[in-house]
């Protein structure tokens, strides 16, 4: 996920004070996670803690000048001093909001603007002797608040700004309010923030002005659960309990159609997650209540109730089938045993890097490789593959329209911008006539995907990358072992990349790896996935270039080492597997299994079973499937489909993709572990066949 940038204008100041003491105390939490937090003040308030964090930054004015874009801007700059408010300055205060506003506007137009109107807004113009925190004209004070607030909402409407004045109040006085928040308060700011620009907070339940105050501490905890909520693209669905209709069922499907996150909030002030619930509303009120802070509610509402009927029944309880044949599954043998057994027990201190030594060497004589980098993942590889050759801004990367979302992360990871490829229906893989076309002035790679263990037409896209002298990268994850001519696929490319994620064809549950030929990759690999330390480094822990943690551990390297040792038997079951689909399975030209290309010698490690038919989607026959034990998969979906990319600031491309258009969700994954037997499989054919046959998907398209 991209950071979301927040800056908080006056972070030295009371309600600032808050704010710094939130994000710090909430290291470990959610927000850090997505956030990167900019404190922006004149002063260095050495009231606050300051924890160090990757994600926190103190800064002066002068510096933050030099942030290019933010999403949240928190302004609790203008009122920092309420003791100078004087008939005479207090218009200072608001035009130097208005000047300060444009300028911030006209640096950060898209960014959200949280402006606090903190303090007495409803002040009197007495002032109390009893109590040396009242020597200040409160008067000119409130005055200057209401001035500000109006000048906001003018902006607002002119600019189309979208700006968020949040009236809390601050704690002066006796009437002390470090009570508990009323959660009548919490649901209507919750509510009020996704749906209005302006936000006021009365406690309807006290009676006084200034009991009515709600102090900052519950201001800043929901300031943050919004912002949360928001950057997570979490709906929020803000209704009763105690109706008719599953609230869970319904969100569910709400969850299904938006690719969202959903947390539902029951009348009390606490937030549930989707999963743990079990409340009940009613459709009607849903349809009143729902406050998506998206502007598509209508949209899917729309597709909500259409898809009602359908859904409720698809999500009525479905117990797990017993003996489910599953779709992938490792060979473990007495060497795995023998070798993590003997890691667990000896590969500590001096021999800690015992199995990193072995499994290096022994992927670099199988594959014929001259350099090979264990990693925590394919993922990782890939990240630290762009990064060691030097991909990075304003660079665009060439990829697959259909494979895993990784290869994309990788190349938003390091900064340049994905640019999609059709597919070719008969292999899944990236279509060599269509990447020239999409070839720019800032193409600096191209990353191959070897789908479900089939080789890419690697040799006509090498041929392409000298010809625009752009780099390649084999993403491999699936394809250990697949060979095109005489060589493995990952050691073709500039880089490769193999997984050892739990459903692969050798797996240590997770884990993978960087392979290259290239020394320069090699060394810069190394020297970032071991947190910019150079592995020729003679001083300890010395720190000279930016890096990462990539590395795998020495007891996933014992568990590959043995895998590894069988990977020839697990080839030839594979290809075994696959033979006996060929054999059993309705074929011609529109239902088919994905196969080889010519000279390729691929692993097999999934079956994937095509039906080009218009009307076939491939979920009706995954249900199918399951309802008779036979657990499957479909093949991936669009990258460029996730709701993920309404984050990234690009355009991206989706022009010329029909085929992946057309073929994403017809394809399914069969079962095809390594302990399939051939009953197994005959049955699963004869389901697969009856199914095709029932629903007359066999007609030409
Ligand atoms: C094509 C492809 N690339 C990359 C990956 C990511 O591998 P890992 O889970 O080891 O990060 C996968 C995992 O399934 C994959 O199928």
């Amino acid at each position: 996920m991209i950071k979301k940038k927040i800056a908080i204008l006056g972070s030295s100041g009371n309600l600032g004070g808050y704010f710094v003491h939130f994000f710090n105390s909430d290291l470990n939490s959610q927000i850090n996670k997505f956030t990167d937090v900019y404190f922006v003040s004149r002063k260095n308030n050495n009231k606050t803690e300051k924890k160090n964090s990757t994600n926190l930054h103190y800064l002066n004015y002068k510096n933050f000048k030099k942030i290019k874009s933010l999403d949240y801007i928190i302004y609790l700059a203008s009122s920092s001093n309420s003791k100078k408010y004087t008939s005479s300055n207090y218009k200072y205060y608001y035009i130097k909001l208005k000047q300060d506003l444009k300028s911030l506007y006209k640096k950060f137009p898209k960014s959200k603007f949280l402006y606090f109107s903190s303090g007495a807004v409803y002040g009197d113009k007495k002032k109390t002797n009893s109590n040396k925190i009242y020597n200040f004209s409160k008067y000119y004070y409130s005055l200057n608040k209401k001035m500000s607030e109006i000048h906001l909402k003018n902006f607002s409407k002119q600019y189309s700004y979208k700006i968020i004045i949040l009236r809390g109040y601050s704690f002066f006085g006796p009437f002390l309010l470090n009570k508990h928040i009323n959660s009548f308060v919490v649901n209507n700011f919750i509510k009020q923030s996704l749906t209005t620009n302006i936000i006021k907070i009365d406690n309807p339940n006290c009676k006084k002005i200034y009991r009515s105050f709600l102090c900052y501490d519950d201001l800043v905890k929901n300031v943050l659960e919004i912002i949360k909520l928001k950057f997570q693209n979490y709906l929020i669905l803000n209704m009763g309990s105690d109706q008719k209709i599953s609230l869970y069922n319904l969100a569910k499907k709400i969850q299904k159609i938006t690719g969202s996150k959903i947390y539902i909030k029951q009348s009390k002030s606490k937030i549930y997650e989707s999963d743990e619930i079990s409340y009940y509303p009613n459709l009607r009120l849903l349809k009143k209540y729902i406050n998506f802070h998206q502007n598509n509610l209508d949209k899917s509402l729309e597709k909500v109730i259409n898809l009602e009927k359908f859904e409720l029944s698809h999500y009525k309880k479905v117990t797990k089938p017993k003996n489910l044949v599953l779709t992938s599954g490792p060979l473990i043998t007495d060497n795995e045993k023998k070798y993590v057994l003997d890691s667990v027990t000896n590969s500590w201190g001096k021999y800690k890097n015992k199995y990193n030594d072995k499994l290096t060497t022994q992927i670099k004589k199988k594959f014929k490789i001259k350099y090979a980098i264990p990693c925590s993942s394919a993922t990782g590889a890939l990240h630290l593959a762009l990064e060691a050759m030097g991909i990075g801004k304003n660079d665009e990367v060439i990829l697959p329209a259909i494979s895993w979302i990784a290869i994309a992360r990788a190349v938003t990871l390091v900064g340049a911008k994905p640019v999609f490829v059709d597919v070719c229906d008969k292999t899944l893989n990236i279509d060599p006539e269509k990447i020239e076309n999409k070839i720019s002035k800032k193409t600096a790679a191209i990353i191959v995907v070897h789908m479900y263990g089939y080789s890419c037409e690697i040799e006509k896209i090498l041929k392409i990358c000298k010809k625009y002298k752009i780099k390649l990268l084999e993403d491999s994850a699936p394809a250990l072992g697949s060979m095109n001519k005489n060589k493995y696929l990952g050691t073709i490319g500039d880089a490769g990349v193999y997984s050892f994620q739990g459903a692969k064809i050798v797996t240590s549950g997770e884990g993978g790896m960087l392979i290259t030929n290239n020394k320069k990759i090699y060394d810069k690999a190394l020297t970032i996935s071991n947190f910019g330390i150079k592995s020729t480094e003679m001083k300890y822990y010395w720190v000279r270039y930016n890096g990462l943690k990539y590395k795998m551990s020495n007891l996933q390297q014992s568990m590959i080492y043995a895998q590894l040792k069988s990977l020839n038997y697990i080839l030839e079951k594979k290809n075994i597997i696959h033979n006996l689909y060929k054999k059993y399975l309705f074929n011609n030209k529109n239902i088919y299994l994905i196969e080889n290309n010519k000279n390729c010698r691929p692993n097999h490690w999934m079956n994937t079973l095509i039906i080009k038919n218009k009307k076939f989607n491939n979920k009706t026959i995954i249900e199918y499937l399951y309802k008779n034990n036979i657990d499957t998969r479909p093949i991936f979906p669009m990258i460029t489909e996730y709701p993920m990319w309404k984050y990234y600031s690009f355009k991206l491309n989706k022009e010329n993709l029909n085929t992946s258009k057309f073929i994403f969700n017809k394809g399914i994954n069969l079962p095809s572990g390594v302990n399939l037997d051939k009953k197994t499989i005959i049955k699963i054919c004869n389901l697969v066949n009856k199914f095709i046959y029932s629903n007359k998907l066999y007609n030409s398209i």
